[in-house]
């Protein structure tokens, strides 16, 4: 069955527990997410509850049976030349829950949220030749370039970085 997609929300109980909790998933899966590893619990829910904070930020999750199983990041750009524009991040989806297009939902639910507040230029990036990388290109997705060293894996080796971005005008 399609999981249910929705907008997290701070009020929404459970929400902030439940986006850390696939964060720390990510993170002790080797996934280069802007955190080193370990990544405690209370670390994670901070960083989601100063997104949940934020006015430009949309947090996208995926249900399944009642569980949070994935979420997309959505940033709405805020320089004044770019009101057009959006960046996509955080794009997780729990080990136990992968390869049963999850995030393919989660990837289309976000763009047509971007649509919806006009945001029609949208930019991510993420490890070179991953599994996210194959999901962007599989999704239509134009892959700018390639930036070695770019970032860390949580264990602290170096990653190299693809550059994507999406035009939905
Ligand atoms: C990248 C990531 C989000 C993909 O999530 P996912 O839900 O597994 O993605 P999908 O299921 O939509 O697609 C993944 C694969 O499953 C396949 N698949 C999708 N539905 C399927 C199904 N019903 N049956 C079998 N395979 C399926 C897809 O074809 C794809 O195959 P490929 O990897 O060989 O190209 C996930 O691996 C993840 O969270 N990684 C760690 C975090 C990370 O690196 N995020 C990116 C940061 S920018």
């Amino acid at each position: 069955m399609a999981p249910l997609v929705r907008i997290a929300s701070a009020k929404q109980p459970g929400d902030v527990e439940a986006l850390a909790r696939l964060l720390v998933d990510a993170v002790d899966g080797g996934a280069s997410v802007s955190f080193m590893a370990p990544l405690s619990l209370e670390r994670a829910e901070a960083f989601w509850t100063s997104c949940l904070a934020d006015p430009a930020t949309v947090v996208v999750v995926a249900e399944d049976a009642g569980e949070v199983v994935g979420t997309v990041t959505l940033h709405l750009v805020q320089i004044e030349n770019q009101p057009h524009r959006g960046e996509i991040a955080k794009v997780l989806v729990l080990r136990s829950a992968r390869r049963r297009g999850i995030a393919t939902t989660l990837m289309r639910a976000v763009e047509a949220e971007a649509v919806a507040r006009g945001r029609t230029l949208l930019v991510l990036d993420t490890v070179s030749d991953s599994d996210a990388d194959r999901l962007y290109r599989r999704l239509g997705w134009i892959p700018v370039g390639s930036i070695p060293n770019y970032a860390l894996f949580p264990d602290g080796r170096p990653c190299p970085t693809t550059v994507f971005y999406r035009d939905l005008s």
